[in-house]
């Protein structure tokens, strides 16, 4: 399959959701396909930004503040832009990103509170006002994501907080998606991988043929 510019695709979504399994059958969907396509995560994607991931989720830092974590996020993305995600839009490739912007509005915003404006001018600092084409929200219930991640034995800083901040974070994107549903796809997540994996794929070439993307 041959596209004919680049596309920016991101996969949000809670704890325990299956996004980053979802994203890897996704990227093995357009490897079959032969879609010329960059596999990337926030935070993290570039070398210094894998630096902030570690400060960012070590178990060692609950005493953060939310201001700190929120710039660390910022700087992640700042340098992802500028480094992979850009370079590689412009040169038509088609880029897979593990959370982005929808995440600090989720986590940061929803979750801990802080200033809606405050993120979304942050946010256009760090992105120059690069948005997703599309997004893949995977949405389950918060306590059986919790539940996954725990029987996988991820554990990280954010995962360690109380179910009611995971809460938060679940409604947030539920209205990000509502805000902004012609980019955003809900995707009900409580389901079987392939199962789940299905619906993408069929959101996914639905997306293709109606925005005229196939050369
Ligand atoms: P994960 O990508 O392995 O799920 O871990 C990243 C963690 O960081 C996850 O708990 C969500 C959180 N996060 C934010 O709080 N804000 C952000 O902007 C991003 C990208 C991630």
């Amino acid at each position: 399959m041959r596209i004919k510019k680049g596309i920016f695709i991101t996969f949000e979504g809670i704890e325990g959701s299956g996004k980053s399994t979802q994203t890897g059958l996704f990227c093995k969907l357009l490897e079959r396909e032969g879609v010329d396509f960059v596999k990337t995560a926030e935070p993290g994607g570039t070398p210094i930004g894998e630096k902030i991931r570690n400060i960012l989720l070590s178990v060692e830092h609950t005493h953060m503040t939310s201001k700190t974590e929120l710039l660390l996020y910022a700087a992640s993305r700042a340098q992802h832009v500028e480094k992979v995600i850009r370079p590689a839009l412009e040169k038509g490739q088609v880029v897979v990103c593990d959370r982005f912007s929808d995440s600090t509005l989720a986590y940061q915003g929803y979750g801990r509170g802080i200033n809606r404006d405050l993120i979304m001018r942050l946010n256009n600092v760090c992105t120059d006002g690069i948005m997703p084409d599309l997004t893949f929200l995977l949405d389950m219930d918060v306590e059986a994501g919790l539940a996954r991640n725990r029987s996988a034995n991820k554990v990280d800083r954010l995962e360690l907080e109380g179910v009611e901040f995971h809460r938060k974070v679940r409604e947030g994107y539920l209205a990000i998606a509502g805000d902004d549903s012609g980019r955003v796809r809900l995707i009900d997540s409580s389901g079987g991988i392939e199962e789940v994996s299905s619906v993408i794929k069929d959101e996914f070439m639905n997306f293709l043929m109606t925005g005229n993307y196939v050369v």
